[in-house]
């Protein structure tokens, strides 16, 4: 049984995934111990709740430094002997402290085909560029922001009827069957990492 940890910050329908996952068997010989949250008010915490998962809130603006913070949130993790960090739309970058104690441990998931469309608002960049395509991307976590090696990658058509919304409901859609599937591989040790490149065995 591999003790996992996800982070949120808001609505946390990819932390609900992985709880339906975890509890349909899909997800297997992994137990989420710890749903760290950022924002006292993030739904997310809700969920958490329901399911009878342990939260943790810790407030950045309640440390004077990134540090203080960070080391708080590892001492949680620790406690609970998290070995696995998924982050869920955690809207901070992840320092060097965390990333020191759980090197190669960390998973994001990053609503775009990476490289492009880093950042906060990948969906929407993407759709106001006016690609044809676009998708999700889940990756190791390094110290530059959503730039680690990436796990496991799928591209969405966009159609010329699409709006926002309708654009982000099937990205939502396969971030949830894929986030799950790239934490079961890691899980497994199925995953190899050669550099930036990662085999699937
Ligand atoms: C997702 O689109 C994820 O890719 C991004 O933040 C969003 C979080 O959504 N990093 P939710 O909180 O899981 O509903």
């Amino acid at each position: 049984m591999m003790n996992i940890a996800v982070f949120c910050s808001g609505n946390g329908t990819n932390l609900q995934a992985i709880i339906n996952a975890v509890k349909s068997r899909k997800l297997k010989s992994v137990k989420i111990a710890l749903v760290v949250s950022d924002n006292p008010g993030a739904y997310a915490l809700a969920r958490a709740k329901k399911a009878g998962i342990k939260t943790l809130v810790v407030e950045r603006s309640q440390f004077a430094a990134k540090s203080d913070f960070e080391k708080q949130i590892i001492g949680s993790l620790k406690k609970e002997n998290v070995r696995l960090i998924v982050l869920a739309g955690f809207m901070r970058i992840i320092g060097e402290d965390i990333l020191r104690e759980y090197k190669g441990k960390i998973l994001n998931i990053h609503p775009a085909l990476l490289p492009s469309f880093k950042g906060a608002h990948g969906i929407k960049d993407a759709f106001d560029y006016g690609v044809k395509a676009t998708g999700v991307t889940v990756h190791l976590v390094d110290d530059k922001m959503d730039h680690g090696p990436i796990i496991l990658q799928e591209a969405i058509p966009v159609k010329g009827n699409d709006t926002l919304e309708s654009l982000e409901s099937r990205i939502h859609k396969v971030e949830h069957k894929l986030y799950y599937k790239a934490i079961d591989l890691l899980v497994k040790g199925r995953i190899k990492i050669r550099g930036r490149k990662i085999g699937i065995i």
